[in-house]
């Protein structure tokens, strides 16, 4: 009897043959196929969809067809497999990926082109791997050079980061892989990540560090978020409810799945009511400790099953996170008109060069030192250790098993052939390790030689050549620009300015080329000829900076951040709260307080405010040629009831060879009723233009562009009074004015 019970229990589960249930049927509305899944569900299925069964997947209902849901980091490749249950190497032999240049490169490209171009590829080779969602992009304001995530986010404006981060979840997501935009909100630093507690106003919150992550919720469609480890006014933002209650899914009206970061979640009550839909990478006790039945002890697991089973939670708030991970199962592994993907491809290999080009910055190029003329140059020294080191492999979670990987050295040897002699000095040796979770570079970088041996070989090499060219920097290790550990200095380390100061005695032929994710101090700026700032730019890399140090590419990169000089030019280091002071969260937990006093004053609203003089303003590129800005005019239009402002400004190319301007429009409220920012960026356009070319570039300016947030009404508002539109080619460097008056 029994028996048959189960066999008509079975049979009333199964959908009949010929009729579709409509949770498979494609056709229909998407929130009528979750619907029609939900109620088919049993409790503990539905438990079960909501966090992870291994490191990175959840294992969606079986009983149902309902698919497994694969993660994947994210944000720059994607990530080797690991094992079911651990970091290490699952050694597969075909998950080589294209590495992409990192996120800050691909925002210093300032073209929302380049980024559509970067989200489709990744996203590709993710699908190719049949991963439902990559793990990025990463989009957290750059609010001190020392984060040792920066070179996986992309700068300190939001307009800029708004404007970037759009097409890159589009792209991402043309291919039926979610885009999981993070770390929702205020991850702007890792040293003490998960008990960072970022104490900041309503204004500073939606003026600086949400516009980004509304974009990509509102614009972008983004399917899912990860929160990060820190906290917000006292609670961990995974499941903090202001951000995702009331903010995400309910002023934005957002309805896709939250997903942790991975062991972010430490308790299950707030995990049940603070909007989070997913739990990953708990093991029972953070990041690292585990058990073999880790993922039934997850806090979203047995202990909410119990819960709700003895009454402590009620359902509803179950069924919201069910029908957020099912609707993204149903826009990913169950969207069955998914292109197939494609892995390392020759178009991926051209878009990761291609975004490297376009993102390198040329800082200063004294006497135009570069490019190299080969027609005049017989020998040129190569010194540094970012020449030979392989960047692809560290830096935290987004470290890659690159299909390959070209260096700097070997990029300009194959580009430069017999044209002339290239010799290279190894001048300092920093970190000849090469490892990430069992990935190697394969690289033996040690280096038996003293410190002074190896500075007078670099010495001996660059006096012989007709230009040095030095590729130092950062690297991806610990304290670098590497996940988990802030830098805890702005200097160059391994005694590479001393070294850089020496090789400018040697030869002042020198060019510096700075391979990092994030800004570092440059005292001999005065002292060298070039400097190019490099990013991190995956299996291109030599060949995307030899094609620029050679001039085949026109440099066309800005910088996305501000290049401080010192710390003391940086809000959150001059007000004297990084990296915080201890506190107690709600639950009495210790926590570092951490208050934002600089509050809407980040970046170039820092360094305006206080008329200091960075290194390099935000938006500092250079050509090898130059243009000319003429004088803005503005016109004013009005549509369905709004003042819409068009902003024109002329600008030539004056120098004698094709390249790229970026053209940017800054607006400054005259006189509000808030202390506003001496200038904000709301607009740029990137335009390639032949010699003697002229090109109309036009900004149209709305509501929101003038607009600030008042915290008391809890709205933006939009004050009649004057506005100037400034118009340049850095924050830095603005060539003209133009006024207008608001009258609504
Ligand atoms: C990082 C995330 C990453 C996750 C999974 C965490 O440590 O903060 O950015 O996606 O690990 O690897």
């Amino acid at each position: 009897m029994k028996k048959l019970f189960f066999g008509i229990a079975l049979l009333a589960a199964l959908p009949a043959a010929g009729n579709t249930p409509v949770y498979l049927d494609d056709s229909k509305p998407l929130d009528e196929r979750v619907e029609d899944a939900l109620g088919r569900m049993t409790l503990r299925e539905k438990i079960n969809i909501i966090h992870a069964q291994s490191k990175f997947s959840a294992p969606g209902v079986p009983r149902l067809g309902i698919p497994e849901l694969w993660c994947t980091d994210g944000p720059m490749g994607v990530r080797p497999e690991v094992l079911w249950d651990e970091w290490d190497q699952a050694c597969w032999t075909n998950d080589s990926c294209t590495a992409f240049p990192s996120l800050t490169a691909l925002a210093a490209t300032w073209d929302p082109e380049m980024s559509r171009l970067y989200g489709k590829s990744i996203g590709e080779e993710a699908r190719f791997r049949n991963k439902c969602v990559i793990l990025g992009p990463g989009i957290n304001v750059y609010r001190t050079p020392l984060n040792g995530r920066n070179f996986e986010y992309m700068g300190e404006d939001p307009y800029l980061i708004s404007q970037m981060v759009v097409p890159y979840v589009q792209g991402v997501q043309s291919n039926g892989v979610a885009a999981c935009v993070k770390h929702f909100a205020l991850n702007n630093n890792e040293i003490n990540r998960h008990t960072s507690n970022p104490i900041v106003d309503d204004r500073t919150l939606y003026e600086i560090y949400l516009p980004g992550f509304r974009a990509a919720a509102q614009e972008g469609g983004a399917w899912s978020f990860m929160g990060g480890y820190n906290l917000f006014r006292g609670e961990h933002a995974s499941y903090n409810p202001i951000l995702m209650n009331d903010i995400l899914k309910g002023e934005w009206q957002w309805d896709g799945a939250v997903i942790s970061d991975w062991g972010a979640v430490h308790d299950t009550r707030t995990a049940v009511s603070g909007g989070l839909d997913m739990e990953f990478g708990s093991w029972t006790d953070g990041l690292s400790n585990g058990r073999s039945n880790a993922y039934d002890n997850y806090f979203l697991a047995e202990p909410y099953l119990k819960g709700i089973q003895d009454g402590t939670y009620g359902t509803d708030e179950l069924d919201d996170k069910v029908r957020r991970v099912l609707r993204l199962t149903m826009r990913t592994a169950m969207d069955r008109k998914r292109p197939f993907g494609s892995m390392g491809s020759d178009e991926h290999v051209e878009a990761c060069r291609r975004i490297g080009e376009e993102g390198v910055v040329l800082l200063q190029n004294r006497g135009g030192l570069l490019p190299i003329d080969l027609g005049k140059t017989r020998r040129i020294a190569v010194i540094g250790e970012n020449a030979i080191k392989m960047m692809t492999v560290g830096g935290g979670s987004s470290s890659l098993k690159a299909r390959y990987e070209v260096t700097p050295l070997d990029g300009l040897r194959a580009r430069v052939g017999d044209k002339a002699e290239i010799v290279y000095a190894r001048g300092y040796v920093g970190d000849p390790t090469g490892e990430y979770n069992g990935v190697v570079t394969g690289q033996d970088l040690n280096d038996p030689r003293s410190a002074d041996e190896l500075k007078e070989e670099a010495l001996r090499v660059a006096r012989e050549a007709d230009i040095v060219l030095f590729f130092g920097g950062l690297n991806k290790s610990n304290h670098q620009d590497c996940e988990d550990s802030d830098r805890e200095t702005m200097d160059l380390p391994y005694g590479q300015n001393e070294l850089i100061e020496a090789l400018a005695k040697a030869n002042p032929n020198l060019a510096v080329i700075n391979i990092s994710g994030t800004g570092v101090a440059m005292p001999w700026t005065s002292k060298v000829a070039a400097i190019m700032q490099a990013w991190y730019l995956g299996n291109e890399t030599g060949n995307a900076l030899a094609s620029l140090l050679l001039g085949d590419v026109n440099p066309s990169g800005r910088l996305p951040y501000t290049y401080y000089a010192s710390l003391d030019q940086v809000g959150a280091h001059r007000l004297g709260e990084y990296p915080g002071h201890p506190g107690v969260d709600e639950l009495g937990n210790e926590v570092m307080d951490m208050p934002y006093n600089e509050g809407v004053f980040v970046g170039y609203r820092f360094t305006d405010k206080n008329k200091l003089k960075p290194t390099f303003p935000f938006g500092h590129g250079l050509s090898y040629t130059r243009f000319e800005y003429g004088k803005p005019t503005v016109d004013r239009s009005s549509g369905s009831g709004n003042d819409v402002f068009t902003v024109t400004v002329p600008v030539t190319n004056v120098g004698d060879r094709e390249g790229k301007e970026v053209v940017q429009l800054y607006i400054s409220d005259l006189k509000s009723s808030v202390e506003r920012p001496v200038k904000e960026l709301k607009g740029f356009r990137k335009v390639s233009l032949k010699p003697g070319e002229t090109a109309e570039v036009s900004f149209e300016i709305g509501r929101d562009a003038l607009s600030y947030f008042d915290a008391e009404k809890h709205c933006w508002v939009y004050e009649p009074g004057d506005f100037e539109a400034l118009t340049g080619a850095s924050a830095g460097d603005i060539r003209g004015k133009v006024r207008f008056r608001v009258t609504e």
